[in-house]
């Protein structure tokens, strides 16, 4: 396919705004949140290490192909693929990949909002003064109180919800990259001035040791799957995201330069985060394993026993925040992009009806924490529960594994020597190897045991 057309959704003012808005979708709560709490949960520091070989070996090459193929189709996942296997005559099995980012976007963003409007209420919580003086029960109960009321929960959610439909309707211009601008330097300000912080807090050696000792007993083949399953949700992957993004990528651009470049600011974010975390968490002999309660518990309270912990406190809230709504935009642009194109809809319009989808989704997510807690669904906890499932391990893994193969052995060579510039020789050596044979047997692994738990270790038992 001849290189030189453009979006019709708009273009990237340039190579740096793409990295910048790709950085801004990967680096989000999965960084924040999540990185600091599952490394807590598997001891540190050999996690970590796997956890950069995941990046490397998999999100990267995943990652390329994503960028690639949208930049050969310049049109939402959904065209692109219907695109790409019209004009080399191949099945259209694989507009599949599409399709299943859509979903995967909209099940996403739903619970996404929810999140990210606690962390919204907790910039105003920690700048109140709430945790003066608190103590550890002070800190569990006023998390589980404000998890009580679901009405209270909605208009955080609704909030962000609309915060991210603004953003969004206003286009690919006006819209992503402005917010990306302001959004993504301020965002790194603020984790410098975090780290700065946490690092006179008298907990930073303790950290250190932590998140790089290299404690292999530690590393069980559980926490190796859950590795590559957060190495994918951080790099946004297997949704169409990236390859959204990539379809306003301009052509002279070097895809391999530019997602490295992205993978190591979103690797350094969760790094950066951890180092903010753990001191002021060891400096007050917290706990580290506190799971998904280390952010809105441990951390208030932690940050509460420090000097200027209010101050410092909301803005790291503040932070999360930024981080959240980056990613947020980017959940909406393969099926924003996709409506506008098949219905010749006005994007403001398309906007504010996939928020309205997503925050009506969402709600059943908020009732998850209160109203619908005991009530399993489909094998799953919660509703939650299942839509995090649901998306993030088997709609991730399962379009992470089509993309990889589809760019490995579907597309034609000469439109990934048109768009990676590589041929022959070692570099295409090296492009079969991670991408078409390690990305999606790790992948698949992943995968299966999403579906079946408990396989893996049966497996490596079998093998043993
Ligand atoms: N990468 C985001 C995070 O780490 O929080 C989450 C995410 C955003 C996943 C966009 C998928 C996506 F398409």
């Amino acid at each position: 396919m001849a290189l030189g057309n453009e979006s019709r959704h708009g273009m990237w003012s340039s190579r740096w705004l793409f990295v910048l808005a790709a950085a801004g979708s990967a680096v989000g709560l999965g960084n924040i949140w999540k990185f600091p709490y599952i490394v807590g949960e598997h001891g540190g520091g050999a996690f970590v290490l796997v956890y950069l070989a995941c990046i490397l070996l998999i999100g990267v090459p995943i990652m390329m192909s994503e960028t690639l193929l949208g930049r050969a189709g310049r049109e939402s996942p959904i065209n692109t693929m219907r695109k790409l296997t019209t004009t080399h005559n191949k099945s259209r099995f694989w507009v599949a990949i599409g399709w299943m980012g859509v979903v995967a976007g909209i099940l996403i963003l739903s619970y996404y909002a929810v999140i990210a409007g606690w962390a919204l209420f907790y910039i105003w919580r920690m700048a109140s003064g709430t945790y003066e003086g608190a103590t550890p029960e002070f800190a569990q109960e006023t998390f589980a109180s404000f998890q009580a009321e679901p009405l209270h929960m909605m208009a955080w959610q609704t909030l962000f919800m609309i915060l991210t439909v603004y953003i969004v309707g206003r286009g690919v211009i006006k819209g992503l990259e402005t917010a990306i601008r302001w959004f993504m330097p301020l965002l790194f300000v603020l984790l410098i001035v975090l780290l700065g912080y946490s690092s006179q807090s008298g907990g930073f050696d303790e950290a250190v040791t932590f998140m790089f000792r290299f404690n292999w007993e530690s590393l069980t083949p559980q926490a190796v799957l859950i590795a590559m399953g957060q190495a994918f949700f951080t790099l946004s992957l297997g949704m169409g995201t990236i390859m959204a993004y990539g379809a306003y990528l301009p052509n002279n651009t070097s895809i391999a330069g530019t997602v490295f470049t992205i993978a190591a600011l979103d690797t350094l974010v969760a790094i950066a985060a951890g180092l903010v975390i753990f001191p002021i968490v060891f400096a007050n002999g917290l706990a580290t394993d506190s799971g998904p309660g280390l952010m809105f518990v441990t951390i208030p309270l932690a940050f509460s026993m420090l000097p200027g912990g209010a101050i410092f406190g909301a803005v790291f809230f503040l932070l999360v925040s930024f981080a959240a709504i980056t990613s947020a935009i980017s959940l909406t642009e393969p099926a924003l992009a996709y409506l506008v194109e098949e219905y010749n809809a006005k994007r403001r319009r398309v906007s504010i009806t996939l928020g309205v989808l997503c925050w009506l989704l969402g709600i059943g997510s908020v009732l998850s924490f209160n109203a619908w807690s005991d009530m399993p669904l489909l094998g799953q906890p919660t509703f939650f529960a299942l839509v995090d499932h649901f998306s993030q391990n088997i709609l991730l893994p399962l379009g992470g594994l089509l993309i990889s193969l589809f760019a490995a052995y579907v597309l034609p060579k000469t439109v990934l020597a048109e768009q990676l510039g590589i041929r022959s020789g070692f570099g295409r050596t090296i492009w079969v190897l991670l991408t078409g044979i390690v990305a999606p047997l790790s992948v698949l692994l992943v995968f299966i045991s999403a579906l079946w738990p408990g396989g893996f270790d049966r497996l490596l038992a079998l093998v043993a």
